[in-house]
């Protein structure tokens, strides 16, 4: 499977943000992971509707705009973030009695915007298995969301694995406590994509810390736990 690698802006200098994004489009990354976060659903703040559209403008044309939606209700703002230039939009599962799921999903879909299902490290892959029909990707979190630099949950990864078995063709991204070796373990379990923060924007040469990642997670994919 394609392996990608996708540098999180909530780890980024957020006094130079323009530069910063221009880093993420230099580091042979395939996507930036733009966190969205409204002091409900997670006890944070963080990015809005027009820190994608500083994305969309200063990434160069056709790099994709990865948006985790880290609120509540998602139905009032995902199409906003598609509007600004999101070429994927992930929400929340824990949220599937109250948000209506596969109506968002086909919402996203009709404007050509990729859905991603995301699961808190708690939830398990079985919330996922009604909704795998409408879902481009599912993102497994190996952190409790809301804060970037957090230990990765070593607990989740048997979820990946599960998923895995069920969906061989899905797009399997893990996001929170992501570095090299932590990486390497998603990958031996069945993830295939990779949000990593404060790892690689601690890296002087975050282009060379992509193409490592790259390299580690495409050897190690899929050989089991
Ligand atoms: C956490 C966010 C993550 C965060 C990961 O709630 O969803 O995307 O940026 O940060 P690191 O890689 O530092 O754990
Ligand atoms: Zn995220």
């Amino acid at each position: 499977m394609k392996i990608a690698i996708l540098p999180s802006l909530l780890a980024a200098d957020q006094g130079r943000l323009g530069d910063e994004i221009a880093r993420v489009a230099a580091s042979g990354a395939d996507a930036l992971h733009l966190d969205v976060m409204d002091g409900h659903f997670v006890p944070n703040l963080s990015f809005s509707p027009e820190t994608a559209a500083l994305c969309r403008r200063t990434l160069p044309e056709g790099f994709a705009l990865n948006t985790h939606l880290m609120m509540t209700n998602p139905e009032a703002y995902a199409e906003r973030f598609a509007e600004k230039g999101s070429t994927t939009v992930q929400f929340h599962l824990e949220l599937r009695d109250t948000v209506n799921v596969r109506a968002l999903a086909a919402a996203l879909k009709a404007r050509n915007v990729r859905v991603g299902l995301a699961l808190n490290p708690e939830t398990p892959a079985e919330a996922a298995f009604p909704y795998l029909d409408v879902a481009d990707e599912v993102l497994c979190m190996t952190v409790h969301p809301g804060y970037g630099g957090q230990a990765f949950i070593a607990a989740v990864l048997p979820k990946i694995a599960a998923l895995r078995g069920r969906a061989p063709a899905l797009d399997i991204m893990v996001d929170g406590g992501v570095n090299d070796e932590t990486a390497v373990a998603a990958a031996r379990a069945g993830a295939n994509a990779f949000v990593a923060g404060s790892f690689l924007f601690a890296q002087a040469d975050m282009a060379a810390a992509v193409a490592r990642l790259r390299t580690r997670c495409e050897a190690a994919f899929g050989k089991g736990a």
